[in-house]
């Protein structure tokens, strides 16, 4: 009766975990995961978690070829070439944090890089989860590079480029590996994958999809207005 009773007072005061859902994008296709994958924690959590989603902001992006290539060293060297606003940022308060970033030059874009060198670590306390959209490949390599500029272990990573062709089925089977790292799955995303004619959803596909049409069209257009060089405040 008493052993019952402690399971019970357990289960009810088992706090909420904090977790952190931090990304970048530029033309919106990782904000698509994004968003997908909150979604999904929401719903297979059963209100375990505490989630706060963040898109990380800069002030300019530069997009004419000559900064282009600026962007290709400052992705490696993590340079806040477009001035990142949630600088300095303190993790330690969460117990895990899943972070979202677009692949540069083989590399993870130079906001993120520079977003986690500056931000506040508790190695001990916080597990680390990554996912990144690419065009083609790099993600390994971008995974790599974050890893590396945090000094954490990822224990589940996610890479999508634009040929994925199950990004349903990869985002079900990450966020159900994330949230049974973190003790808080309640119903399996993995479940809602696929009816009984075998048929797979493909939600994702479709919005990924529109977003990396929309996405070419953002960058065909900008270059069009200014070929040299330009900023674009935002
Ligand atoms: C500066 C820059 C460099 C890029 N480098 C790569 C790359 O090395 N490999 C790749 O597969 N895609 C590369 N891409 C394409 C992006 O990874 C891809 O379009 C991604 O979906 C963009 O994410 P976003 O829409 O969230 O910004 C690059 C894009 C930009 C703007």
């Amino acid at each position: 009766m008493i052993a019952f009773l402690f399971l019970i007072s357990q289960y009810f005061c088992e706090e909420q975990k904090n977790v952190l859902l931090t990304y970048f994008s530029y033309t919106n296709t990782t904000k698509i995961l994004a968003e997908s994958i909150a979604n999904q924690i929401r719903e297979s959590s059963n209100n375990k978690l505490n989630l706060t989603v963040q898109q990380l902001h800069v002030e300019s992006i530069p997009l004419g070829w000559k900064q282009s290539l600026g962007l290709y060293w400052n992705s490696f060297r993590g340079k806040d070439s477009m001035h990142v606003k949630e600088l300095n940022q303190d993790l330690t308060s969460y117990d895990a944090v899943m972070v979202g970033a677009p692949v540069w030059w083989y590399g993870t874009a130079c906001p993120v890089i520079h977003w986690a060198q500056t931000a506040k670590i508790d190695h001990l306390r916080t597990k680390f989860f990554f996912f990144n959209m690419a065009g083609g490949s790099g993600n390994e390599r971008a995974f790599t590079h974050l890893a590396s500029t945090m000094h954490v272990t990822p224990l589940e990573t996610l890479g999508i480029t634009t040929k994925t062709t199950s990004p349903d089925f990869l985002v079900a089977q990450y966020v159900n590996n994330c949230l049974k790292q973190l003790g808080a799955l309640s119903a399996s995303p993995l479940n809602s994958q696929g009816d009984k004619a075998g048929e797979e959803s493909n939600e994702i596909k479709n919005e990924l999809k529109k977003g990396v049409e929309q996405s070419k069209k953002q960058i065909k257009e900008t270059f069009k207005a200014d070929p040299s060089g330009k900023t674009e405040e935002l």
